[in-house]
């Protein structure tokens, strides 16, 4: 079964509390939150007030993307409200430990790789992970095109984990997903699927949810 887990990076962050109500009643599995510190990307988005904010209005879990250098220094924090965290693997830090420190809080571990890193880069970390995220845009902005070639990732990866018994392991793919794209990445084997745009941007998000979900499965 696909996870949805809408991203609230492009919605009016004024009228969140009715967001995050309008998703729950859409029934998403999970809630996704970009973070970024303006050096990893070139774009400030999202920090602690904002998600403890966030945190109190809502009991979706938090699935939160840290697109932000020296991760290690801010996990315990974000642990403290996030059901998962997803640390980049071309940031700045021991990408092993990070994992381990993300467990270590009793929170799922994930890793992810832009869309010009081979995926077999994260392949010494899938003991430590529950899952993957494979951006199919450069992380940065929402509302981009889904790059194409994140689709064979996504099914080589999945190969990868079946051929290790990792049958459990959550393959996410982030960027550019929509009606057309949902269906791809899904089919190539990714099993959550973040959207932003296609989802908060619309004029009825709950049957934004439905549309995804129904192509995609
Ligand atoms: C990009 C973020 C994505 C993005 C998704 O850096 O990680 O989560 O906001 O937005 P859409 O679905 O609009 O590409
Ligand atoms: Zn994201």
């Amino acid at each position: 079964m696909v996870k949805i887990s809408p991203s609230i990076l492009t919605c009016d962050f004024l009228e969140l509390k009715g967001v995050l109500k309008e998703l729950e009643e859409a029934g998403v599995e999970l809630l996704h939150i970009d973070v970024m510190d303006g050096a990893f990307v070139p774009n400030i988005s999202i920090g602690f007030p904002i998600i403890d904010s966030i945190a109190k209005h809502t009991d979706l879990p938090l699935d939160v993307h840290l697109m932000i250098e020296r991760p290690q220094l801010y996990i315990d924090r974000f642990a403290k409200h996030a059901e998962r965290i997803t640390i980049h693997c071309e940031s700045d830090c021991d990408v092993r430990e990070t994992l381990k420190q993300i467990r270590d809080n009793g929170v799922k571990a994930a890793v992810s790789v832009k869309p010009k890193t081979p995926v077999s880069e994260i392949y010494p970390y899938l003991d430590l992970v529950d899952m993957v995220l494979i951006m199919s845009v450069e992380p940065g902005f929402g509302g981009q095109s889904y790059i194409h070639s994140a689709t064979d990732k996504i099914a080589e990866l999945r190969a990868e984990c079946n051929k290790r018994g990792l049958f459990d392991m959550d393959i996410q793919v982030d960027g550019g997903i929509n009606f057309e794209t949902a269906p791809i990445a899904a089919h190539a084997g990714a099993n959550i699927l973040v959207a932003g745009s296609a989802i908060c941007n619309a004029d009825d998000m709950k049957k934004a949810v439905a549309e995804i979900r129904k192509l995609a499965e």
